[in-house]
């Protein structure tokens, strides 16, 4: 055990199904997104963000949510959930049976409007359409704040903005909120800033933390975020992913990558490290192009080789 005083267990959110993937040009066939998401419960991802029901002409890649939904079934003791921006999508993935909604919208009012065609205030009013939905069918509904820790177009996003946001997602009913840092602009002294801030403001409002590495600090993000008591944690397999409507968006930071620290520290996730660095292989496989993930090149830390592996230096 570490000296400081880290969560004993960690809940891992599997998004590369869905943010991992929105990006890709390339449409993966939802037989393969159903083989990856059953390796990764069979690895011991409890919480899977499938897909999204949002445009299919926004986002081509998830136009089979539907399918992919009616194909992977209710898995015992796993939590399905997907991204909705509006009540049409509300109403798609009620019909499709998940277990929770994932409501989004953007912290800069710039990225609010690439993403989702509309301002702030007209998403918060879809928002509001889809909690009065998630209620009606007594399904959870969750928020996800996109470009929290700064915006490719607009630079800072000011912490008071965040926490104004939070405030009036919170009057509409939402307990649990990730905070996205779309083009990993987020830094140890911003997500301090940021948490404490939202912590203060309203303690009774779940955090969620979701980094990509696209500067290469997103795990250091997830310590600072673990050292102030987070205990929900969004990655992607292989560190797949990227936001299609951010300019250099990259991958979310690695699931592999965050087990791999995690069970190092002594934190519980209830995943076998093993099993899913081959699930990230086979993404890999599937992608077609090497990932970004380092603990599925290297392996586990203890992994031996041979002794005649590689040759003696001779002088
Ligand atoms: N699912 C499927 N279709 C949808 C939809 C949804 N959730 N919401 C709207 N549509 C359809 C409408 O039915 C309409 O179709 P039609 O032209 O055949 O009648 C069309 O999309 C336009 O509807 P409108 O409400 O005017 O949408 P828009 O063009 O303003 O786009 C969004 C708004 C939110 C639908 C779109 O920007 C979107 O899907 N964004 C998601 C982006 C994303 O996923 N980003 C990555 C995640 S961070
Ligand atoms: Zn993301």
């Amino acid at each position: 055990m570490l000296c400081c005083d880290l969560p004993a267990r960690v809940t891992i959110v599997e998004v590369g199904l869905r943010d991992g993937l929105q990006a890709e040009k390339v449409i993966v066939p939802t037989e393969t997104k159903l083989a990856l998401a059953r390796g990764l419960i069979a690895a011991g991802i409890r919480h899977l963000e499938l897909t999204s029901f949002v445009s299919p002409r926004a986002v081509p890649q998830l136009a089979d949510a539907e399918a992919l939904l009616a194909r992977l079934g209710r898995p015992d003791g796993v939590e399905i959930t997907a991204l909705v921006p509006n009540a049409k999508g509300a109403e798609r993935a009620l019909r499709a049976g998940v277990d929770g909604m994932v409501v989004f919208l953007s912290a800069s009012e710039s990225h609010n409007r690439k993403n989702l065609n509309r301002s702030i205030a007209e998403s918060l009013a879809d928002v509001a359409e889809v909690a009065r939905l998630g209620a009606a069918a007594n399904v959870p509904v969750h928020a996800a704040l996109s470009v929290v820790f700064g915006c490719p177009f607009e630079g800072e996003v000011p912490t008071e903005k965040v926490v104004a946001l939070a405030r009036e997602l919170f009057a509409l009913g939402i307990r649990r909120l990730s905070l996205g840092d779309t083009t990993g602009m987020a830094t140890p002294a911003l997500v301090r800033a940021r948490v404490e801030a939202l912590r203060a403001a309203l303690p009774e409002l779940e955090l969620v933390l979701h980094f990509h590495n696209t500067r290469g600090v997103g795990l250091v993000n997830a310590w600072v975020g673990l050292e102030l008591g987070i205990t929900r944690f969004e990655s992607s397999i292989g560190g797949l992913g990227g936001c299609p409507f951010a300019p250099g968006a990259t991958g979310n930071i690695c699931t592999e990558d965050l087990v791999y620290l995690l069970q190092e520290s002594g934190i519980e996730t209830g995943i076998d490290l093993e099993r899913l660095i081959a699930v990230a292989q086979e993404a890999e496989r599937a992608i077609g192009r090497p990932l970004p993930g380092q603990v599925m090149k290297a392996g586990p830390r203890l992994k031996l080789h041979p002794l005649d592996a590689v040759a003696t230096a001779k002088g």
